[in-house]
């Protein structure tokens, strides 16, 4: 197997006369993504979105080099020879922008559009670059952005953008053709092989784009020709997670003691976290267009490896920037978070494990937000789940991450999580409500949003959606529908389906629950008309052993953390290149940030003494005291805005803890917390501590040392 790893990875000339069968029909998916622009955010993920438009996400094209003065825009300001800054600015922006309906906003992914596609070369070529240094990578996300502006505004965008990609198709086809060029690596071209590298193994993120133009309506059947024959050649050409998702070459256990590869190794393109992330989707993609149902438990392999051997309490993979092992001192990039999210919805739409659904919302309630400021103006590079301090280190444990890369700024470590950081929720709200079949609509990643659409069957239907989910765990429904139609709600692998509740039209009496194993569905059938539905989920407080006897404390989507009060400190965001220059034009609201604990973090707690506590405790579905339609008034009052700053949540986790001695520092940052045996409490240090939402706890312990704390003092 790793000979035919490296086989695969040690570029080849020409692409390899292997098997990729094909077919002219792509698989379904299980379920389908609804038009951008038809759902819209509401409570506490509107005001996320909002922040985001007003932050960091919203003001990159006025100031920041990479987007305002990009080499796709005219300018010549990129940080990477891979010129992919702009790209995926564009894929997070135009979501941001139609979710948030924000004029500003698509103004500037409007001018930026325009201004791509007048200066489309005459051959069809996108972006800037001219001859042999022309890589398809950075075509990917521009892709995906142009798509979704497409269905946001076909009125406006579907003419120009369509015939701008068919041209571009039609080029790519040919470049493939002739022995692969902008794809694979040939000696004495103006690309390395390491460029090349990116497109190979992220190649999913551009048949998702050939696979939405193969099944839309009103495409050529030349420019569909094209799509299939390219994608043909991509995925022979292509680096397969099918190789990596192995025994014998994945690898299980903690890179840095385990690997001897840096980053040139034959291995690293899987190692590296933001292409693991994006890769978890490869093989649902794949199989769309090859037919190959192995590809389906190959998946399940990888997605469950990367997560057991890899995974976070929080939902993101530790990989800084390459795969690390379990300890809490590691980090996951901010945007390897937004690809696993993106994927994780892909797969759920793909083969509707309940799973993949759930694990997209507990990246998104917890680690992203926790590597967020609360204004949404600062982003980490990486986030720690222990993370007791977020200044400047004296040294790290990171692979690849230097010493500001665990704290909040504009561009610290590497602008790609500058740029690539807005498409996180954006695409998490659209892809929130799917529809099952020509009938039916699922709320699959559940939040707070409204939906109007016209189903297949000619239903025009609205769902309003009323929660303060995930914090509380009742959702409200109000429903509109033109004809009959298929109401699915999705409950998740941690909540009994036999202790939720569903009332249907302010009826108190439940409707019994029977959701599909494998999806989590439980369907309501709805009359024609108006239709209300009141849907508590129970979701009992619970721990789960995380390595090194430690636990984390969850509730449903929820992952609470020990919050370690901080004190903090601005500077002027600095270029990341070099950290004495700021960056110039920066916006005043763009501050780097240091923040420091103002208390001792080396704190243990006691498991057994574990107690939720909430403001809005009479909507809480784990008692199994719900009632029809006492929760409404109270689900719809508004959270505080913004919700992830520490002690805003209305819901937290007391317990009883202690200092412990023997807890130290690895390479400047927070150890793992000394072996069980040897942790006692300090004399005197006995309290009661504060568990919270991860999302609100910058500074935070997830992986809790544990205790026993006995009596007082
Ligand atoms: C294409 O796929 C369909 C459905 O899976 C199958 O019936 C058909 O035989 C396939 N055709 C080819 C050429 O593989
Ligand atoms: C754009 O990039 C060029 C070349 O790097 C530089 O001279 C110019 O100052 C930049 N402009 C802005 C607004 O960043
Ligand atoms: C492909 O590469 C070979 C070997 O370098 C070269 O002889 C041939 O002309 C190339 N073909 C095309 C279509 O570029
Ligand atoms: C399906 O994919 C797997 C993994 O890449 C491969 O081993 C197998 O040969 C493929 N099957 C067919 C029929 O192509
Ligand atoms: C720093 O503290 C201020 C005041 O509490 C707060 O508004 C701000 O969000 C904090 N900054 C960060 C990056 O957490
Ligand atoms: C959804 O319902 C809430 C509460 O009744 C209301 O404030 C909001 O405007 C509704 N949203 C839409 C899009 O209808
Ligand atoms: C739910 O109730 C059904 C019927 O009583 C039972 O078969 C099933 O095991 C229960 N499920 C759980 C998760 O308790
Ligand atoms: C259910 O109660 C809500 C709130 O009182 C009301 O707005 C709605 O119209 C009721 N639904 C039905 C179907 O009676
Ligand atoms: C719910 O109430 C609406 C309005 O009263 C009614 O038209 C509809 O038939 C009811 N739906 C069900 C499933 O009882
Ligand atoms: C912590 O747990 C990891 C994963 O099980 C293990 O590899 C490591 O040796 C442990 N560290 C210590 C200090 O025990
Ligand atoms: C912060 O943590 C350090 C250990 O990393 C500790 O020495 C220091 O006392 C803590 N700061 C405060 C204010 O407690
Ligand atoms: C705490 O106090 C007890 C009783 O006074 C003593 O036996 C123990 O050694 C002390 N532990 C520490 C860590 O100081």
């Amino acid at each position: 197997m790793f000979l035919g790893l490296a086989a695969a990875l040690v570029g080849s000339l020409s692409i390899p006369a292997s098997a990729t069968s094909s077919n002219t029909t792509l698989l379904p998916l299980t379920f389908n993504p609804l038009p951008l622009g038809s759902i819209t955010p509401s409570g506490w993920l509107r005001d996320q979105l909002l922040l985001s438009a007003a932050g960091l996400a919203g003001h990159q094209h006025d100031f920041y080099p990479y987007v305002a003065n990009s080499s796709w825009l005219g300018g010549s300001s990129e940080y990477s020879g891979l010129n992919e800054g702009f790209p995926y600015w564009l894929n997070g922006l135009v979501p941001l922008a139609y979710a948030t309906d924000d004029a500003r906003l698509k103004k500037q992914v409007s001018d930026a559009v325009t201004y791509v596609l007048d200066h489309q070369a005459q051959d069809g070529w996108l972006g800037p670059e001219t001859g042999n240094s022309r890589n398809l990578w950075a075509r990917y996300p521009l892709l995906l952005g142009l798509i979704q502006l497409v269905e946001a505004d076909p009125q406006t965008w579907e003419k120009p953008v369509l015939d701008s990609i068919g041209r571009f198709v039609g080029l790519m086809l040919n470049m493939l053709n002739s022995n692969g060029t902008g794809y694979l690596w040939h000696e004495g071209d103006g690309l390395s092989e390491a460029d090349t590298t990116w497109g190979r193994v992220r190649v999913q993120d551009l048949l998702i784009t050939l696979q939405w133009l193969f099944e839309r309506p009103g495409i050529s059947d030349g420019v569909k020709a094209n799509a299939k024959n390219s994608m043909e050649l991509l995925i022979q050409g292509a680096i397969s997670w099918a190789d990596w998702w192995q025994e014998g070459a994945f690898i299980k256990g903690d890179l840095n003691f385990l690997s001897t590869e840096g980053s040139d190794g034959p291995r690293y393109p899987y190692e590296h976290g933001v292409n693991a992330g994006q890769g978890l989707k490869a093989l649902a993609v794949f199989r769309r267009f090859t037919h190959n149902d192995s590809l389906i438990d190959i998946t399940r392999r990888g997605v469950d490896w990367t997560f057991q051997y890899h995974g976070a309490a929080s939902g993101g993979i530790l990989a800084d920037e390459r795969l690390a092992g379990l300890a809490p001192y590691y980090g996951s990039e901010t945007c390897t978070l937004v690809e696993t999210m993106y994927s994780l919805s892909y797969l759920y739409q793909a083969f509707g494990d309940n799973d993949y659904a759930d694990q997209a919302e507990r990246i998104a309630f917890n680690a992203l937000p926790s590597q967020l400021s609360p204004d949404w103006w600062a982003r980490q590079y990486v986030g720690q789940p222990n993370q007791g301090y977020s200044t400047e280190l004296s040294s790290n444990p990171f692979f690849n991450v230097n010493n500001v890369g665990q704290t909040y700024g504009v561009e610290n470590d590497y602008p790609c999580c500058t740029v690539n950081h807005p498409q996180g929720l954006p695409k998490f709200l659209s892809q929130s409500y799917l529809r099952v079949g020509d009938d039916g609509l699922a709320h699959a990643l559940l939040s707070p949003a409204s939906l109007a659409t016209t189903l297949p069957n000619g239903a025009a239907v609205t769902v309003n959606c009323t929660t303060q989910y995930p914090f509380a765990t009742t959702l409200t429904y109000s429903i509109t529908a033109s004809r009959p139609f298929t109401f699915h709600l999705r409950i998740p692998t941690w909540s009994n389906a036999n202790s939720s509740h569903l009332f249907l039209n302010n009826s108190t009496t439940p409707t019994p629950l029977s959701p599909s194993p494998h999806t989590g569905l439980h369907a309501v059938p709805l009359v024609a008309g108006s239709s209300s539905l009141t849907f508590t989920l129970s979701a009992p407080l619970s721990t789960k052993a995380r390595a090194n006897d430690t636990l984390t404390v969850t509730r449903g989507a929820l992952v609470f953390a020990l919050a370690i009060p901080s004190t903090n400190t601005s500077l002027p965001a600095a270029s990341y290149r070099d950290a004495s220059t700021p960056l110039q034009g920066a916006p005043p609201q763009a501050r780097d940030w240091r923040l420091a604990n103002a208390s001792a973090w080396n704190v243990a707690i006691d498991p057994s003494s574990l107690v939720l506590r909430s403001g809005i405790e009479s909507l809480d579905g784990d008692a199994g005291g719900a009632s029809s339609a006492s929760g409404v008034a109270a689900a719809e009052e508004p959270l505080p805005n913004p919700i992830f700053a520490p002690g805003a949540p209305p819901v937290w986790v007391e317990a009883r803890g202690c200092e412990i001695g023997g807890w130290g520092v690895y390479r400047g940052v927070m150890d793992v917390p000394p072996p069980l045996a040897e942790r006692a409490c300090i004399n005197g240090t006995r309290k009661t501590v504060r568990l919270e939402p991860m999302g609100a706890a910058k500074l935070r312990i997830v992986d809790l040392a544990t205790v026993e704390v006995g009596g007082d003092q």
